[in-house]
This record gives structure tokens, sequence and C-alpha cells, in this order.
């Protein structure tokens, strides 16, 4: 059996915590590095944790050269909810700016320094975090300006970078992923009594599932927890 090796982004988040311990639990991962801008919680003999600024780049490229080896799978479960505007009055390019750092560059910068690290010897895999509400034809009810251009640019991005390293990597699959609505310091604000919120190990025990399916067919799209592409 191939071991694998994962990088988790992020990794001090709900999502991204539970995902970290989803693949420390498989037999066929041989090492987990988790990279967040704290200390992460995962104490594990497979797990190698690192501290890091996503949207510092001198930190990015040193971190990077350090390492010399390829990952199977690199996963991006960063992102932020703030200002969830109703109207356009709400409006405050402070923090509209604030969600592009959160949801958008760091997917942005870690592709820059880690696209190059994906495997080319057998299939690897790129996905980020998204949301089904950067989708434009899925938007029926408006509002949360910053957040939601914040993950249509982020799925512009996969689109892009799917485009760009298959001239260099024919191994690897780039896609977005939407969590499903799940228990987390981000959704915790908009908790709505009448809907149902996965446990953040609900959403990886999905997600999970729906990284394994994917295959070069599906390089470039977004895909829910129930593995349904969700367009564009
Ligand atoms: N929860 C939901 O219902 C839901 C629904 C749709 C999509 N999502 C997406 O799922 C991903 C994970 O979210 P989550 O629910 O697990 O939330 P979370 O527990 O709040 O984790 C988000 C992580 O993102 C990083 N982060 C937060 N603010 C940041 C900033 N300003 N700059 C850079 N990094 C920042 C932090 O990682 P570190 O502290 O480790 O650095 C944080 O732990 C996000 O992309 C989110 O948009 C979540």
């Amino acid at each position: 059996m191939d071991q694998l090796k994962i990088a988790i982004f992020g990794s001090s988040g709900a999502i991204g915590s539970a995902l970290c311990r989803k693949y420390i639990q498989q037999e066929n991962v041989e090492k987990v590095f988790c990279f967040s801008r704290q200390i992460t919680e995962v104490k594990h003999e497979k797990a190698h944790c690192f501290i890091l600024d996503y949207l510092d780049e001198e930190n990015l490229s040193t971190i990077s050269s350090e390492i010399n080896f390829s990952f199977d799978i690199i996963l991006i479960s960063i992102g932020a909810l703030l200002n969830p505007e109703k109207s356009i009055k709400d409006l405050n390019v402070e923090k509209f700016n604030n969600m592009i750092s959160a949801n958008t560059l760091p997917t942005l910068l870690i592709g820059k320094y880690f696209l190059p690290k994906l495997n080319k010897n057998r299939i690897s895999k790129f996905a980020s975090l998204s949301a089904r509400v950067g989708s434009i034809s899925d938007n029926f009810l408006g509002g949360w300006y910053s957040y939601r251009a914040s993950k249509s640019a982020l799925n512009m991005i996969i689109k892009n970078f799917s485009i760009e390293i298959n001239r260099t990597n024919k191994n690897s699959i780039i896609f977005g992923l939407h969590p499903g609505t799940v228990t987390s310091k981000l959704s915790d604000p908009f908790k709505n009594k009448n809907k149902n919120y996965f446990s953040p190990e609900t959403s990886a025990d999905y997600l999970y599932n729906v990284i394994e399916t994917k295959t070069k067919n599906d390089s470039g799209k977004i895909f829910d927890w129930n593995n349904q592409e969700i367009l564009p």
C-alpha cells in the first residue's frame, strides 16, 4: 500500500483539525503535516506541526524550501465570516479586504509555494475549503457581499490552478470543497436553531470520502460534502 504524505493548512480550525485527525487514522498515511498560525493541538507520532503566517511570503518560501519531498494531498481549511452584510449599506472596505485576506489570499499564496510540492509520480490532490455561497448561479438570497465575493474569487483561483498545473504535473487534481453547515467558530455567530449542523468530525468524514473519489475530470471544479458538483 502506498504511504501518503498529507499537508493540512488551517489545522487549528474546527474542520482543519478534524481533517488532521481523520487522515492520521488512515493506515496508508505516513505523515500529516499541520500548518497553522498557532500551535496545533494534534498530538500524534504521525503529526508534524508548523506555525505559519499564510500571508507572509518569506515565511511560506522558507518553509516550502525546507521540504524536500512531495505531498500526495494538500488541503486548505482556512477562512472567516465577519461582517455578513445584509445590504450594500453595511459594506465596509476594510472589512471587505479582511475577507479577501482570510478566504482568498491564503489559498493563492499557499498555491504559489506548495503546488510545486505536489507529487508528480502518482495521483496527487490539492483542495481548498470554499463555500456554496461562492456560487453565482446558486445565489438566490443576496447579502454577505464580502464573504460571497471572497469565495467566488477563491473558486476562480482553483480553476486557474487546475489549468496551470496541467502543464507541469499531469497527475495532480485541484478542486474546491463545501463542507456543509458545520459547528465552528466561523458558524457559531449565525447559529440557527432550525438548521442541522454537522459536527466537524462528520464533515471531515464526508470530505474524506469526496476527496478519495476525485479524478482528473474533476479538476477545477467545486464539490459539496455529498459529492455533488456546485456550479460556478
Ligand atoms: N463552518 C461552516 O459551516 C462552513 C460552511 C461553509 C464553508 N466553510 C469553510 O470551511 C473552512 C474552515 O472553516 P471552519 O468552519 O473550520 O472555521 P474555523 O474553526 O473558524 O477555522 C477557520 C481557520 O481559518 C484560519 N483563519 C481564520 N481567520 C483567518 C484570517 N483572518 N487569516 C488567515 N487565516 C484565518 C484559522 O486557522 P489557523 O488558526 O489554524 O491558522 C482558523 O482556525 C473555511 O474556509 C470556511 O469558509 C465552513
